[in-house]
């Protein structure tokens, strides 16, 4: 079986300068699930009917084993499935066609589709890799399902012995034909040679001046070659994506199931509609996720952590038994086991958080490396730092790391103590088990074991109060 995926229009209702199919649920183009799901049908070849910034989608496709066919002018379904004929016309077998708008299809669905198909088949004696099709009478299959608001959708008109008759578009259909609720997926399977017969004899006379891939039913019909539909059950995977508010059902759809997988395999999720996940994040078991907590691109979070409510954790990988309390947001960085972050804490570009450290509110971390115990509790900045085990950094710690110019590191090294309210001033190394007073400014390198303050001296005003108040009384009194 050789598969064609039609994916060269525009997409005119999204309006958008990105093509249709490259448009994002969950992370990953729309082209992407339709590229998955018929991947389990394990066909010799795929091929692409490109058209629409044909450069930008055959990119995203990011496939070296896959064919395209390129489509010039918009015409319709059924041009694009004769724009790729250069790839088929000699082929003696069935071909899957599937737009590329539907990104909710199983793969399992469309196997089955084939199973049904080859079964059909057989049982008129046949076998569906046969050589010789001359004489069969089956054209092949369309995968429909019943919609309580068919709107939009081909309408599947049947015959006898649940033969299809033809397909109607909405804005061909009659009044009655609208009632009908069976429509078609825009997935099909066609047997090759009756394929590029009934291509050829496509008009454009109907409502929308195209060339519909659907008219093939008819045309086949009308010369002994049936097609069967085949429900796919549950509707949800046939839904046409034409626009944003399609996009956006289409996407809730597909989280949902996500959050499903991973929540059977193992993860407690609490109030699922307000959690958003990513196509690659991965969840280990006994994980737990609390309500509004957003995962996304490529982040792991492994056994036993919990994320509270509104974190926002983007391709990064959470170690076991890590707590990240709630409005935290991290990114692009590495969490070890054990640790504690937030509430409302930052730690982005590669950083990465040691096993037990302890990172709390109104911290930020970026581009730095932080060894294990080490604890950073409160308002805090912490940049382009290298920070050893077992280090305190007191309140109000900053890392001054940039001078306008360039970006400097700061060192600090294990054991050391860093009071608080300490200005860091990089590039500077503060050295093992050594102290720096609250307050103050470090401009230079601090040996092992060594206190560094630098505070002018403290003044005392004795009576300083009332020496104010009896000057005020003078002023008011005179
Ligand atoms: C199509 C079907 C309709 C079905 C519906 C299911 C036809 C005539 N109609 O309608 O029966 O119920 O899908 O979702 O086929 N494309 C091209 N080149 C073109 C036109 C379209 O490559 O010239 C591609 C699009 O990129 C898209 C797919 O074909 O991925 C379907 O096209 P679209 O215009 O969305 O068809 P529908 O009107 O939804
Ligand atoms: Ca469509």
């Amino acid at each position: 079986m050789k598969a064609i995926i039609l994916s060269a229009g525009k997409g005119t209702r999204f309006k958008s300068e990105k093509p249709k199919v490259l448009h994002k649920l969950l992370g990953k183009p729309m082209i992407f699930y339709v590229k998955e799901a018929v991947k389990w049908i394990k066909p010799e070849e795929v091929i692409f009917v490109v058209g629409h910034k044909k450069e930008d989608v055959i990119k995203e496709i990011n496939c070296k084993s896959c064919k395209f066919a390129v489509q010039e002018k918009q015409l319709g379904t059924g041009d694009a499935v004769k724009s790729s004929l250069e790839y088929w016309k000699d082929f003696d077998g069935y071909l899957l066609i599937i737009n590329g708008d539907t990104p909710l299809i199983k793969g399992q669905t469309l196997k089955d589709a084939v199973n049904y198909l080859n079964a059909l088949i057989n049982y008129e004696g046949r076998q569906i890799n046969d050589k010789n099709y001359q004489n069969k009478n089956i054209a092949g299959l369309v995968l429909t399902a019943k919609l309580d608001n068919p709107y939009g959708y081909g309408r599947i008109i049947k015959g006898k012995a649940g033969v299809i008759d033809k397909i109607v578009e909405e804005k061909d259909a009659s009044p009655l034909e609208k009632q009908i609720n069976e429509v078609n997926s825009g997935i099909y399977l066609i047997y090759a040679p009756f394929l590029k017969e009934a291509l050829n004899k496509l008009t454009s006379n109907n409502k929308q001046n195209e060339y519909y891939l659907t008219d093939v039913i008819e045309i086949l019909k009308n010369e002994g070659k049936y097609f069967y539909s085949f429900d796919v059950g549950d509707f949800t995977q046939i839904l046409g994506v034409n626009d944003r508010w399609e996009l956006s059902k289409a996407e809730k759809i597909l989280k949902t199931q996500f959050l499903y997988f991973w929540a059977v395999n193992g993860a407690t999720i609490h109030n699922p509609d307000t959690v958003w996940i990513d196509f690659d994040v991965s969840l280990d078991k006994d994980v737990e996720i609390y309500q509004g907590v957003s995962l996304r691109g490529e982040t792991e979070v492994l056994e036993g952590s919990v994320i509270y409510e509104n974190c926002v954790i983007i391709n990064s990988k959470i170690g076991k038994n890590v707590k990240i309390y709630p409005n935290t947001v991290i990114e692009n960085s590495v969490i070890q086991d054990n640790a504690e972050i937030g509430p409302f804490a930052r730690i982005r570009n590669n950083t990465v958080i040691g096993e037990n450290c302890s990172i709390g509110n109104f911290v930020e971390v970026k581009n730095s490396q932080i060894g294990s115990r080490t604890n950073a509790k409160h308002l805090t900045y912490l940049g382009d730092a290298e920070i050893g085990k077992n280090v305190n950094i007191g309140a109000g710690t900053i890392t001054c790391n940039y001078d306008g110019v360039n970006k400097h590191k700061t060192i600090i090294k294990d054991g050391a103590f860093i009071g608080s309210d300490t200005m860091l001033v990089a590039p500077i190394t503060i050295g093992e088990n050594a102290y720096t007073g609250s307050g103050s400014v470090i401009t230079k390198d601090i040996p092992d074991n060594a206190l560094a303050v630098e505070r002018a001296k403290l003044k005392i005003l004795e009576n300083y109060a009332n020496r104010k108040k009896e000057k005020k009384e003078k002023n008011e009194s005179c």
